[in-house]
């Protein structure tokens, strides 16, 4: 077993849009290697915790430390050079460039040297560049001079993806990905992201999915009104029916039974 490394540690936030109160005292940890997901309904904080952690919209007060770093008054590219990336909610890709150009952004900031190069401590199995990306992703090499605009969600989705990992991050960020997928592309969301998490990668997963965000996930956080309902792993909570009801609509454990 290798030795448990605190990657991620958000203590206490607190943020605001302007008088709005969102994130009321969120603490949350990523071990290096973990699938974390958030889960909660519409409304909740999910992608402002996301925004907060990311720097695009800071917390008042908390602290984030990240790598051994506190980075809770970073910039969000200065956070992306030490190593976390982002696969915003609705994708976010570069509609007018094309697919090949999107994935080649993150790497001209790498090439200016603004972004560190990978630690040797950095784990991960596979080292990313264009190629193991689209390895990975064979659809997007018979696209590849196609516009942004001219893929499917499940494609955009993709390319999101493989945009996030091109730069070899420690943590990935990733908010609702399977949103506004068809069933199959939300199973192949599922598949990725097991396949990131043999390959040893970190992410911190924000889902309304339940059964996908549990089937891919080692720790769970429930949000609700900006606070923690719950925290515990899968299998606690697929045990916990009132919460299952009251913060994912969900009518009984038998939905989730069938995981893991
Ligand atoms: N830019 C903003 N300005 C003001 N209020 C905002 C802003 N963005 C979000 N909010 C509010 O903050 C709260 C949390 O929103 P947030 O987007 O974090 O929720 P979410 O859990 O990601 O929801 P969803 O599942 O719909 O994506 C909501 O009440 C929302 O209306
Ligand atoms: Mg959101």
């Amino acid at each position: 077993m290798d030795r448990p490394e605190l990657l991620l540690e958000v203590s206490e936030l607190h943020t605001y849009y302007d008088d709005s109160y969102v994130l009321q005292g969120l603490s949350l940890q990523i071990q290096r290697g973990q699938v974390v997901a958030i889960l909660g309904r519409n409304g909740m904080g999910k992608t402002t915790l996301i925004r907060s952690i990311f720097g695009l919209t800071p917390a008042r007060s908390g602290s984030i430390r990240f790598v051994g770093e506190q980075i809770e008054a970073y910039q969000p590219f200065e956070i992306a050079q030490r190593g976390m990336s982002l696969v915003p909610q609705g994708r976010r890709i570069f509609k007018n460039l094309s697919v090949k150009e999107n994935l080649l952004l993150p790497t001209s900031a790498l090439a200016r040297g603004i972004k560190k190069p990978l630690s040797d401590s950095h784990p991960a199995k596979q080292y990313w560049n264009i190629e193991t990306v689209l390895d990975e992703f064979p659809q997007l090499r018979e696209r590849l001079k196609n516009g942004g605009n001219e893929l499917s969600g499940g494609e955009q989705q993709m390319l999101a993806i493989g945009r996030a990992l091109i730069s070899n991050p420690d943590l990935i960020l990733m908010d609702e990905p399977s949103e506004g997928l068809s069933p199959r592309f939300v199973l192949q969301v599922g598949e990725i992201i097991k396949r990131m998490r043999d390959l040893k990668h970190s992410i911190l997963l924000v889902e309304q999915n339940l059964a996908l965000a549990l089937s891919v996930a080692d720790y769970v956080y429930i949000i609700s009104s900006g606070k923690f309902v719950f925290s515990g792993t899968p299998e606690e909570l697929s045990t916990q029916n009132e919460i299952l009801n009251e913060h994912l609509g969900v009518s009984g454990s038998k939905e989730i039974s069938h995981i893991h």
